[in-house]
């Protein structure tokens, strides 16, 4: 049987994760910074030592070919992310990353002839700091200039000036549309960031549908005043207002279906200052479930919500909502492939949705799509407590390896 390499798999996860690490507080290595550009130059630097080829496209977008094959050649590809949300872990994206890129060079040693040749992919912003799933929505279906235009990081800079010093990038950021005929399969292996397997002692997950995205800014624009001398009656405090709205947000993602969840993530103030009434509160919004129509709703009252409250306290509001990512289903014959790689290899498998977003799901219009999840300890993530124990990453890349080499010869 086919094994990966566990020991170069390991070592590689721990190279990575001293990347971006900060001391006790997890690892940053958020899209576009020096960080995330150290990681692909670390990652750079496996693929040419394993004799591959790495192309980029104009989001930064990265793929790995072998040398042998055309680029257009339908093959089947596997990815995930290098990028990490501030102060994350080192398995989100990472393993799924390395793991698709180790099956490679796996494939690549042993000499097997596979009908088709595999691909290795690392998305861009995966985490979403400019707009949810960038990259890989850029594959999907491209953005214009103007919707690249209008892209703001949470620290308030520009995509498009980040892109323009980003070394990783052809510079066309409008040209990443990948042609879905050089795509045969797409499979992710990923953490599943929550408890289930743990709690069920089961070693591989096999996602059946990825939840739907919403996301939104909605601003509360009031008037800054002097905090000595400016009257309570007299005040149009605009974090008042934020502050009222995401109190009463919670009962929105409840009433619509319960399992709808909504979170308000960051917050931007001006001024932000100590003795000054705040004039602007800006809210970031993230709104999910696994039916599309639920999550239209939640925007739709979330923004009737932000527009009550504003006009009963005098304020002015900015909605700005971004289009819905589309809740998708995965492939049954690939779900299949993942079931018989995992039984092959006498391990335990469960079918289950990932309420986590993913580039699996801007994969799937164009190819049919997979996921493996394996265990998170805790169900914990987005956080330094994000641990999955190396065996369960081992098991979790060969049954990658295998489903690989099964949807290549398909
Ligand atoms: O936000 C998400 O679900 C993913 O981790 N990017
Ligand atoms: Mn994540
Ligand atoms: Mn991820």
């Amino acid at each position: 049987m086919n094994q990966v390499n566990a020991k170069r798999l390991r070592s590689d996860l721990e190279s990575l994760a001293r990347i971006g690490a900060v001391p006790r507080e997890g690892i940053t290595r958020t899209a576009f910074s020096t960080e995330d550009s150290l990681a692909r130059g670390w990652y750079r630097d496996r693929v040419e030592e394993a004799g591959l080829r790495l192309e980029l496209d104009g989001l930064g977008n990265m793929v790995v070919c072998d040398l042998a094959s055309a680029q257009e050649v339908p093959a089947v590809w596997s990815g995930s992310h290098l990028d990490t949300v501030p102060n994350g872990g080192a398995f989100d994206g990472a393993v799924g990353a390395v793991a698709a890129l180790e099956c490679l060079r796996r494939v690549t040693e042993l000499k097997l002839e596979l009908p088709r040749p595999l691909r290795a992919v690392v998305f861009s912003d995966e985490e979403g700091n400019y707009a949810s799933l960038l990259g890989s929505s850029g594959m999907r279906h491209g953005f214009s200039r103007a919707e690249l235009a209008a892209m703001v990081g949470r620290d308030g800079d520009r995509l498009l000036d980040a892109l323009a010093v980003w070394p990783w990038s052809t510079g066309l950021p409008t040209e990443t549309r990948v042609d879905p005929a050089r795509i045969h399969a797409f499979i992710e292996l990923h953490i599943e960031q929550g408890a289930r397997l743990e709690a069920a002692k089961t070693d591989i997950g096999i996602v059946t549908a990825i939840v739907g995205l919403g996301s939104a800014h909605v601003t509360f624009i009031g008037d800054v005043d002097h905090a000595g001398t400016t009257k309570m009656t007299a005040r149009r405090d605009a974090l008042v207002g934020a502050a009222e709205f995401i109190a009463r947000m919670p009962d929105i993602p409840r009433a619509v279906g319960s399992d709808c969840v909504a979170t308000a993530g960051w917050m931007r103030l001006h001024p932000n200052v100590a003795n000054v009434v705040p004039g602007r509160a800006e809210v970031s919004l993230d709104f999910r479930d696994l039916s599309r129509a639920n999550v239209e709703r939640m925007g739709d009252e979330l923004e009737q919500l932000a527009r009550r409250i504003a006009a009963e306290r005098s304020l002015e509001v900015r909605w700005n909502a971004h289009p819905v990512i589309s809740p998708a289903p995965l492939d049954e014959q690939v779900q299949s492939a993942i079931g018989d790689a995992a039984a092959g290899r006498g391990l335990s498998s469960m079918r289950l949705p990932s309420g986590a977003g993913h580039d699996s799901q801007n994969m799937a219009p164009l190819a049919p799509t997979g996921m493996i999840f394996i265990p998170s300890v805790g169900g914990r993530s987005h956080s330094p407590a994000e641990l999955t124990h190396w065996p369960d990453i081992v098991n979790g890349a060969n049954v990658l390896l295998d489903t690989m080499i099964r949807l290549a010869g398909s």
